[in-house]
């Protein structure tokens, strides 16, 4: 091949920066012009140990041209059309942590590439294989771009350019959680080609949880036969799991796409599953079943019973053999410690051991598994709760938590995985985490030294399932993971939205081109809305963005509308509101409706626009709006997170109004919200005050709530109270905080949360 690795010194006239669509954006692209236009003649020429990712692309080029390439190491004439794929291997790059410093601190990441594309040649080289590999994905997305596709196939040209690639962070990661719902194997591996066309690296592959066990193990065969299904609630029975078989081809066809497949073994809680089928395992020993609700409960493996250990390093035996990646995710999050604290054989082990508390009983046990997991060459990741007793020296901290688990574990020396709930979940509707918020994500904190910062490996966006079966999960990855790739790739180039954006665009005829269902990129309208010191409330309907199609009505109801009455849905997008209302808003894009309709709730009332003083700060994450917010008008909906409902957090919750003006009060009412699992609680008594002068009050009444404490699921709790006209300017409720989550509750002894949405007073 000596021809070939001379340097083609070629002086390309007519260079310009040019639009490309690439995502995640290429550190640098030279467009010049003409194309490359692959034709029978076209020879894959291969330099170096890279003839996997040569047949690749044969493949790639005949899926879109029907026409087949002959791939060949040097024997062949080029005549003058080919693809030289040069790859001149080194040593791996990634540093081991902690490492040599200044190694680490001058490592870059494997996949760099250069790609020349000539309008007879294609020159793509590389150091690594990744490098030739991702050099590939972006001639994919080159040719996937709808002008390609719109041609007839053998017309298919690629722009010349001259590009230079290379990857910020080393770890780009997806978790799919496989376990709340299930995901069919052919929705796997489809999940691992987008994962490759936008240069991620990671299948975190979530396999273990309360609601379901997905991963056969030879040893116990109960986890499959028994915990691998759930009774819903409706009496159907619902799971699956994937075979060695089905993991092995998944792990080889991710392999192939440089793809590190990170099997999640959760420990010691979200464990139900496995207690389910072998009941020993836990701390009681009692029959518990799998879990058919979300949420966080206590049966964990007991950490006392040298059975747990032996389960579990067999178990993590037979994963170790399935996946061949240096990292086995061992979970730790979540572990509620009520039954290590009433066990027995838990506590013995606490006092023989000389150990502190329940923390650190599950420092101990996560070390002990980190050890067997060692003498299989593998290291751990652990979600940052494992930080809150001590880790081993090598252990990874994924953080979710907000970033601080992450900052302070990259202070100590340990390798972080970011994924904060604030940026990272794709669980989380648009109105908690759209595409732009997910864009402007950045992994590295401030205030780490260059050193420190190497710790930070990259980044992961989470699919949790809760609410996704497989039929939604598309809408929920896409296109934010598209914002994710650029972030972990791209990274720190000034990044520009709209310029993002614009590519993105591109990829929505991408991804409908592969069938991907994707969702919307933010909320598609924006309502404005605002009562100017009045009793009414103006309300805006307007289009989020380019290409959305909004209807919408005021309906005189808080509850819910009849689905004939939604025909009244018009393009009208004013509204002038002057008693309790819920709006509602339809949209579309692209042929596709927005999940659900928008619904906003409105409660007109005396004390909108006065002012509001409260005892005790709301939370950061729960600020609904912020200091006037339980006086505005606004209602909250069904989800406690949709924006409307302030939140506090173990205190009593007492707010004062001063309405500016003298009225007769005859109804005082406010809502609070209630979902247990959540640990959000009803107060259990409101008492509402008033004051014509701000100085004396007088009681006007308590209002105890009309709900039973223990029920189950998420709803809106109302006190109301009326009285005979007395005369008012200020008005205060004070709501008790139901107090620690009680003994039955699946993490007792928590502090609650007391969640309101308005003070309404008439
Ligand atoms: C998590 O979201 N519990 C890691
Ligand atoms: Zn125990």
């Amino acid at each position: 091949m000596k021809v070939f690795s001379l340097v083609v010194a070629i002086v390309m006239a007519n260079y310009v920066f040019a639009q490309h669509h690439i995502i995640p954006a290429p550190s640098s692209y030279l467009a010049s012009s003409g194309n490359f236009i692959p034709n029978e003649k076209t020879i894959i020429l291969v330099d170096g140990p890279c003839i996997d990712e040569a047949n690749l692309l044969a493949d790639l080029l005949k899926s879109q041209t029907g026409k087949n390439f002959l791939v060949d190491d040097g024997t062949l004439n080029p005549g003058n059309n080919y693809i030289l794929l040069q790859c001149q291997e080194k040593a791996k790059s990634i540093p081991d942590l902690p490492g040599d410093i200044e190694k680490r601190i001058n490592t870059k990441p494997a996949g760099a590439y250069q790609m020349k594309i000539f309008p007879d040649r294609i020159i793509l080289s590389a150091k690594d294989r990744e490098g030739i590999f991702y050099g590939i994905m972006t001639i994919k997305q080159i040719i996937l771009n709808p002008t390609n596709l719109k041609k007839p196939h053998q017309d298919i040209g690629l722009p010349c350019a001259a590009i230079r690639d290379e990857p910020v962070f080393p770890h780009r990661g997806l978790l799919l959680d496989c376990c709340r719902h299930f995901m069919s194997k052919e929705f796997i591996l489809k999940y691992v080609d987008l994962l490759a066309l936008y240069k991620m690296n990671v299948f975190h592959w979530h396999l273990t949880e309360d609601q379901g066990w997905r991963i056969q193990i030879d040893k116990y065969p109960l986890l499959t036969e028994v915990g691998a299904w759930r009774r819903e609630g409706d009496g159907t029975t619902y799971g699956g799991f994937y075979t060695k078989s089905d993991i092995r081809e998944i792990v080889a066809y991710a392999q192939s796409r440089h793809i590190t497949v990170i099997p999640e073994i959760e420990m010691p809680g979200h464990s139900l599953a496995a207690i389910a089928a072998y009941p020993t395992l836990g701390c009681t020993g009692e029959q518990v079943h799998v879990e058919n609700n979300w949420g966080v409960f206590k049966d964990i493996y007991c950490a006392g019973d040298e059975e747990s250990f032996v389960f579990l390093t067999d178990v993590l035996a037979e994963v170790c053999d399935l996946f061949p990646s240096p990292f086995i995710h061992i979970g730790g999050d979540e572990a509620p410690k009520f039954r290590w604290e009433q066990c027995e054989r838990c506590q013995r082990r606490i006092k023989e051991l000389g150990l502190a508390n329940e923390a650190e009983l599950q420092t101990y046990f996560i070390e002990r598994i980190a050890a067997f997991l060692a003498t299989k060459g593998k290291k751990i990741i652990g979600w940052d709760e494992i930080l809150e007793g001590g880790i081993p020296a090598d252990a990874i901290i994924q953080s979710w938590r907000g970033m601080e688990g992450g900052m302070r574990a990259a202070l100590e020396g340990h390798g972080v995985v970011m994924s904060p709930t604030s940026h990272c979940y794709f669980d989380y509707g648009l109105e908690s985490t759209d595409l732009r918020e997910v864009y402007e994500f950045d992994p590295v904190p401030a205030g780490l030294t260059a050193l420190q910062q190497t710790n930070i490996l990259g980044g992961e966006c989470n699919m949790w399932t809760e609410h996704a079966p497989q039929e939604l999960v598309d809408s929920k990855v896409f296109p934010r993971m598209l914002a994710i790739s650029e972030v972990l790739w791209t990274y720190p180039q000034d990044r520009n939205y709209d310029e993002f954006y614009n590519r993105v665009k591109t990829h929505f005829d991408i991804l409908d081109d592969l069938g991907v269902q994707y969702g919307f990129p933010v909320v598609p309208v924006n309502v404005i809305q605002n009562h100017s010191g009045q009793e009414a409330i103006q309300v805006k309907v307007k289009g989020a963005f380019e290409g959305v199609e909004v209807r919408a009505a005021v309906f005189p109801a808080i509850g819910e509308i009849p689905q004939s009455d939604l025909v009244a849905l018009s393009t009208v997008d004013s509204f002038t509101i002057n008693s309790p209302s819920q709006l509602v808003v339809k949209t579309s894009f692209r042929g596709k409706e927005y999940p659900g309709l928008i619904r906003r709730y409105y409660s007109p009332h005396s004390a909108m626009a006065g002012k509001v003083e409260l005892a005790e700060p709301f939370s950061p994450y729960y600020p609904a709006g912020g200091n006037n917010a339980l006086a505005d008008g606004f209602l909250g909906s069904d989800n406690f997170r949709d924006g409307f409902w302030q939140g506090l957090s173990g205190k009593e919750m007492k707010v004062t109004v001063d309405m500016g003006k003298t009225i007769d009060v005859t109804t005082i009412s406010s809502r609070f919200f209630h979902y247990g699992n959540a640990w959000i609680f009803r107060p259990n008594l409101v008492i509402f005050e008033i004051s014509r002068d701000g100085v004396e009050w007088k009681n006007v009444g308590t209002v105890h709530a009309n709900s039973d404490e223990k029920s189950s699921g998420e709803f809106v709790v109302p006190y109301e109270l009326k009285v005979s006209p007395q005369k008012a300017r200020f008005i205060r409720m004070t709501a008790k905080n139901y107090g620690l989550n009680p003994d039955w509750h699946d993490a007792p002894g928590e502090p609650t949360w007391l969640f309101c949405d308005e003070l309404v007073v008439k």
